[in-house]
């Protein structure tokens, strides 16, 4: 299967600090990606690097095989690279109904101010519904946001990156701030959100990386130490040694 996304000697360092260092990874087409590592390995910047947050020191990004190491993340959007924002990126005071459909409408590139055909409105309103029966929030589809549980609040940013079809989708923990029950609800939406796409999944919690992931990178002091199966990754050495031992999993 082809890669959709491959980094190429990337390194970077915050002055002078070298965070990442020659790191060459590939996700492929399909699969759900788990990277982990212990606390400061690099993984959020690793993160940050290719959705565009950061330009990298050196090395490079492909993304479906165009060079997107210096693009913003407003292209990588529009390329089909979709991300799973913190909970900054939906609006507390709109429903979740207004949220989602603002997502389908920037899928649907339509704006608000040249919307004029009503059989239009009503597709629009028919995908936003659709969204919010995926992400369990039929039942506060038009409440105030704010009003919200935290969980259902991460479940609406789940639904915002889905709502704009990405080719691959990318989360940074999401479950972190979560209760129990909460994490095990968003690992189970984001297993059916994701089945047959593509993702690329930062964590720090193993049962969610092994439950989710097909393959899994180990980030360790800014290098990858390790790639395979969940299995593999279980059995390896030089990973239990360098961060399974040290979280007591
Ligand atoms: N903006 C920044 N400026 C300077 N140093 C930074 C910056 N962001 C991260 N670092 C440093 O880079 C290293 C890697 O940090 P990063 O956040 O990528 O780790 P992480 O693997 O995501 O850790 P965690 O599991 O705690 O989220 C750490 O030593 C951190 O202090
Ligand atoms: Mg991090």
């Amino acid at each position: 299967m082809t890669d959709i996304l491959e980094t190429k000697a990337l390194s970077h360092d915050f002055s002078g600090l070298q965070v990442l260092e020659n790191i060459n990874f590939a996700v492929k087409q399909g699969e759900r990606h788990a990277i982990i590592g212990p606390n400061g390995a690099g993984k959020t910047t690793f993160f940050n690097l290719v959705t565009g947050v950061y330009v990298p020191s050196s090395g490079k990004i492909l993304f479906k095989s165009v060079d997107i190491t210096k693009a913003k993340p407003y292209r990588l959007n529009r390329m089909g690279l979709g991300r799973s924002f913190q909970i900054t990126s939906i609006f507390l005071k709109q429903t979740p109904f207004q949220n989602i459909r603002l997502a389908v409408l920037s899928k649907n590139k339509i704006r608000f101010n040249l919307f004029r055909r009503v059989d239009r409105m009503d597709e629009i309103n028919e995908q936003t519904h659709e969204i919010l029966r995926e992400i369990n929030l039929e039942q506060e589809a038009h409440l105030e946001t704010s009003t919200l549980s935290y969980g259902k609040q991460r479940s609406l940013d789940f639904g915002m990156a889905l709502a704009t079809e990405p080719d691959l989708l990318m989360f940074d923990e999401p479950t972190a701030g979560m209760s129990r029950d909460e994490s095990q609800t968003a690992v189970e939406l984001i297993r059916k959100l994701t089945e047959n796409k593509t993702m690329i999944i930062v964590e720090h919690d193993m049962d969610v990386v092994f439950s989710l992931a097909d393959r899994v990178t180990v980030l360790h002091h800014g290098e990858i130490l390790a790639t395979g199966t969940p299995r593999e990754i279980k059995e390896n050495a030089g990973v239990k040694k360098a961060y399974l031992g040290e979280t007591e999993v």
